[in-house]
């Protein structure tokens, strides 16, 4: 798990993070965009230290989910780095409104983030319009 937030103080599941950090079978990195005095973890934006680590793409499937403009340079990290489009999958949430397929301001193409989603294999967003 390669986990971001833009300061120490803004990471989410904070209960949770010692036991990832400590279980011998997950590998977790954390890093944040502006450390503050006593952070110990990395500091820098998720493509970059997601560069830095160089996860093998053998046998792995990277799931992202953030904001859109995170996603799409995490998107080019994953495939500078050797995952092929089939394996890298992605949320698109932030595009929903209504969320039940009525209001048609989640779609791409003719996609509806809502009804067709919100998760999406890379190869399956490669052949949707590049409006992300
Ligand atoms: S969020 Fe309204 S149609 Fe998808």
């Amino acid at each position: 798990m390669l986990y971001d937030a833009r300061t120490p103080v803004d990471m989410a599941f904070k209960a949770e993070l010692p036991e990832w950090l400590s279980n011998p079978g997950m590998s977790t990195t954390l890093t944040v965009d502006v450390a503050s005095p006593g952070w110990e973890h990395k500091v820098g934006l998720i493509p970059n230290v997601l560069k830095e680590l160089r996860p093998s793409p053998e046998n792995a499937i990277p799931v992202t989910c953030g904001p859109p403009i995170m996603i799409k340079f995490t998107l080019q990290a994953l495939q500078e780095i050797g995952f092929e489009d089939k394996q890298i999958y992605t949320t698109l949430e932030k595009r929903m409104k209504c969320g039940v397929g009525i209001c048609g301001r989640c779609n791409i193409g003719t996609s509806y983030v809502c009804v067709d989603g919100p998760v999406y294999c890379n190869s399956r967003l490669k052949a949707l319009p590049g409006e992300l």
